[in-house]
């Protein structure tokens, strides 16, 4: 897919990796990006990488309202990034309804929502893509991140739904699924990670050349050994509770 010129929405995109997406879409040559966060003030920086092509926008992915309002100011969007999330530790037993209910608002229907409101705006434009920032753990649970893992299996269910709807509209569906970060998201989780950076630069790489299926970084190694013996990367990550 061809970046050069595109106008695109990233969420989430006050830190973390949503900020190094924003700064990777510019060096590809985005010419305009919708930043979203809950809280604008906290885009400043995101916005500094290019005051004339940045524009900071609210958005707070349970709020359907916002996200309609949303799409019918950003009618111009060729380019969705759905990058937002939250993760919440726990287990399956102890893991609250409230906990359940966290994960799944934002990772599960407030990704299904963006990608319902802007996949007409993505089509009338001509066409372009929807990118999800799914994880590994969509195919693999890790025991001690329950309601993440079930919350972004489910978005990666619904996307795999979407793709053949979409697909006739011109608007594809791109998937990403990276192992650990280093991030606000995971800060109390010793294990080697990639830079958001890297991961950033990767994901742009590969929507660049086509993928619709992305295991950046570290993930290859992971997806690699998956195909090999799925029973051993399942026991592997059982180990993380
Ligand atoms: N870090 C990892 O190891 C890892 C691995 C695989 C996949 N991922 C995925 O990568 C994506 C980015 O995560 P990250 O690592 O950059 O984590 P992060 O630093 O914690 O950033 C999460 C972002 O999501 C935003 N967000 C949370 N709830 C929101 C809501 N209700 N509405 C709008 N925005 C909301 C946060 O905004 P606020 O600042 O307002 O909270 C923040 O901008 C997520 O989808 C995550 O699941 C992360």
């Amino acid at each position: 897919m061809q970046l050069q010129g595109i106008t695109a929405l990233v969420t989430g995109a006050n830190r973390g990796l949503g900020y190094h997406l924003v700064r990777a879409l510019l060096a590809a040559g985005a010419s305009k990006i919708y930043a979203a966060a809950r809280n604008p003030e906290q885009l400043n920086d995101t916005v500094a990488l290019d005051p004339e092509r940045v524009l900071p926008v609210r958005l707070d992915l349970t709020d359907k309202a916002q996200i309609a309002a949303l799409a019918q100011k950003a009618e111009d969007i060729q380019l969705l990034v759905n990058n937002a999330g939250v993760l919440d530790f726990g287990g399956a037993l102890e893991t609250t309804d409230e906990v359940i209910d966290r994960n799944m608002s934002v990772n599960f229907y407030g990704t299904f929502d963006m990608s319902r409101a802007f996949a007409p705006v993505i089509e009338k434009n001509g066409g372009g893509s929807v990118v999800n920032v799914l994880t590994f753990l969509s195919f693999v649970s890790a025991p001690i991140f329950s309601a993440y893992n079930a919350s972004k299996a489910a978005s990666w269910s619904m996307a795999m739904s979407l793709r053949p709807y979409l697909a006739p509209k011109k608007v594809s569906i791109i998937n990403a699924f990276p192992t650990t970060i280093d991030t606000e998201m995971v800060s109390g989780l010793e294990k080697v990670k990639d830079t958001p950076a890297d991961v950033a630069d990767d994901i742009i790489k590969d929507i660049i050349n086509g993928n619709e299926d992305i295991f950046p970084l570290g993930a290859k190694n992971t997806f690699q050994a998956w195909r090999q013996d799925q029973k051993a990367v399942e026991e592997q990550f059982a180990k993380l509770m």
